[in-house]
């Protein structure tokens, strides 16, 4: 079911734990499963250096965070934002249909730790996060929730 890379990042995730002197932070959750996931940038002249995440949720959202952190380390600001989460599936060489929604949580994850940083710099407005699901928890209001209490 899960590709061996799955089962890899899962059983070993690479960049676990959080970084102190983070200058973009993101956490969001999957308002579903209630799954939620942090995700610490260090970024240095518009560089991705550091990643780290923490997650709490099921084993393909700890797979798809190990993998989110490592494709993030880097890229510049611009290139991370273009980090989807069919990326991060693919990287890991796939996932089933059922869980490629805990993808999404990786990609949100990175898009509201970036968000953070470039709204610490001045580089952002509120509207510019492009999510797609929203938890609420990045203090955006996508009025989204409604999109999950019909999807089944
Ligand atoms: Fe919630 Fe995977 S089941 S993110």
């Amino acid at each position: 079911m899960y590709s061996e890379k799955v089962m890899d990042h899962f059983s070993n995730p690479r960049n676990v734990g959080e970084i102190d002197d983070a200058n973009g932070v993101g956490q969001v959750g999957n308002a579903k499963c209630g799954d939620i996931m942090k995700m610490y940038l260090k970024i240095e002249d518009n560089i991705v250096v550091d990643a780290k995440f923490k997650t709490f949720g099921c084993g393909a959202a700890v797979a798809t965070s190990s993998m989110a952190t490592e494709l993030v380390k880097g890229k510049t600001v611009e290139e991370a934002m273009k980090i989807t989460n069919k990326a991060v599936a693919e990287a890991l060489d796939g996932l089933p249909p059922a869980k490629m929604h805990c993808s999404n949580l990786a990609e949100e994850a990175i898009a509201a730790a970036l968000e953070d940083y470039r709204r610490r710099n001045g580089l952002a407005s509120d509207e510019s996060v492009d999510c797609t699901g929203c938890c609420n928890s990045c203090g955006h209001s996508h009025g989204r929730e409604e999109d999950f209490e019909d999807e089944d």
